[in-house]
């Protein structure tokens, strides 16, 4: 089988296509014909050795993927041969609170992961993929569709006609926009660039604002929303960006923190924000298996489909690494395997 190896802090110029003997499949275990898979902000983080858990060996890449089930172990029983498949974020964690054990492991940076045209997995750490996507769509769930659901649904707990604000047109805010919206929700939006303000309105935001041209951002939030402020914020900027979408968030609103795109660094919070103003503050890593399940169902349901930047082919996935650490791209990026 043909895969792609990375060395975890080595950049992208270690990334390889190597050739891997099949291994054996174990009774519990799925043997997949990987269709797609999909680039995420970590999987940066990862070539860089910015992420937490790195592997001093080489690592298959990846997270997001979508593959055909070739084989099944005698064990396996919720999996037919031909079945498609998605990975989840965390093999183990099924369901229930999230305890270290239970994240020990996530496809791509402990443990092999998509890019590779087979792989061998638990079938714990799979669920179908939803019928109404084609692979390369199907690909782009686990990491920033199941945490824009865990961040709206569960620590967010959204109801209809809440107010959120989504930072910046990256891969969390473009998924959890398109969710959010057929939730019926309310969406305040910002990023850098008007052209992108404007094809986040074309997808459905109500309301948006340029942070580049607006430094104090959060008073745009306030005036569009009354003086009130958000419900619900999907903090994926972190340092630069924490203690204003605070001030944009709602008395009894919360803040869900994502990510750390504008730095890593500590942040000073105003305590009385918190306690006087009932805002909650809380963050997650990614979701349990049985979020992505319900993920799955409501994308099926409401018939959404995510937003597509490019796609490459499996030759030439350098490039698609290129494409999304270099391009600001609109949308995922995937990586087409066995078409
Ligand atoms: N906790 C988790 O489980 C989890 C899961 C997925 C991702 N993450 C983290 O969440 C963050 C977002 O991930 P992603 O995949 O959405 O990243 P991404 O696709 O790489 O996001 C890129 C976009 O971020 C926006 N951005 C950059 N700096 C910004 C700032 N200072 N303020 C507002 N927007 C800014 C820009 O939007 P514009 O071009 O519109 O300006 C840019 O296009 C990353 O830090 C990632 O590591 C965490």
């Amino acid at each position: 089988m043909d895969a792609y190896e990375i060395q975890a802090g080595s950049g992208l110029s270690s990334l390889k296509k190597t050739n891997r003997t099949s291994l054996p499949l174990p009774a519990n275990g799925l043997r997949l014909r990987m269709k797609a898979a999909a680039l995420n902000s970590r999987d940066l983080s990862v070539a860089r050795g910015q992420f937490t858990g790195l592997q001093p060996h080489p690592v298959v890449p990846l997270v997001d993927g979508c593959g055909e089930v070739v084989e099944t172990g005698p064990d396996v029983t919720r999996f037919r041969v031909g079945d498609r498949v998605i990975p989840t974020y965390y093999p183990g964690w099924l369901d229930g609170r999230i305890s270290p054990h239970k994240t020990a492991a996530s496809f791509g940076v402990q443990i092999d992961g998509t890019l590779t045209t087979e792989m061998v997995g638990p079938e714990n750490g799979f669920t179908r993929a939803p019928r109404n996507l084609d692979d390369a769509e199907a690909a782009t769930l686990c990491c920033a569709g199941l945490t824009a659901w865990n961040a709206l649904f569960v620590a967010g707990a959204a109801r209809p006609g809440a107010r959120v604000l989504l930072l910046g047109t990256g891969n969390v805010s473009l998924m959890a926009l398109v969710l959010a919206k057929a939730a019926g929700l309310s969406v305040l939006i910002t990023s850098s660039q008007n052209e992108r303000l404007q094809r986040a309105r074309v997808l459905g935001a109500d309301e948006t604002v340029n942070y580049r041209l607006n430094p104090e951002w959060q008073e745009d939030v306030l005036r569009q929303t009354g003086g009130t402020g958000v419900d619900l914020v999907l903090e994926v900027g972190g340092e630069h960006t924490l203690p204003r979408s605070l001030k944009a968030t709602a008395v009894g609103g919360r803040v869900v923190v994502i990510g750390r795109l504008s730095g890593g660094g500590d942040v000073p919070i105003s305590t009385g924000a918190l306690i006087g103003g009932s805002r909650s503050l809380s963050g997650i890593t990614a979701g349990s298996r049985t979020m992505l399940e319900d993920l799955i169902r409501f994308v099926e349901v409401n018939g959404i489909r995510p937003v597509m930047d490019t796609r490459f082919s499996f030759e030439n996935a350098a490039s698609a690494y290129e494409h999304f650490a270099s391009d600001r791209p609109f949308g995922k990026v995937a990586i087409t395997i066995d078409s």
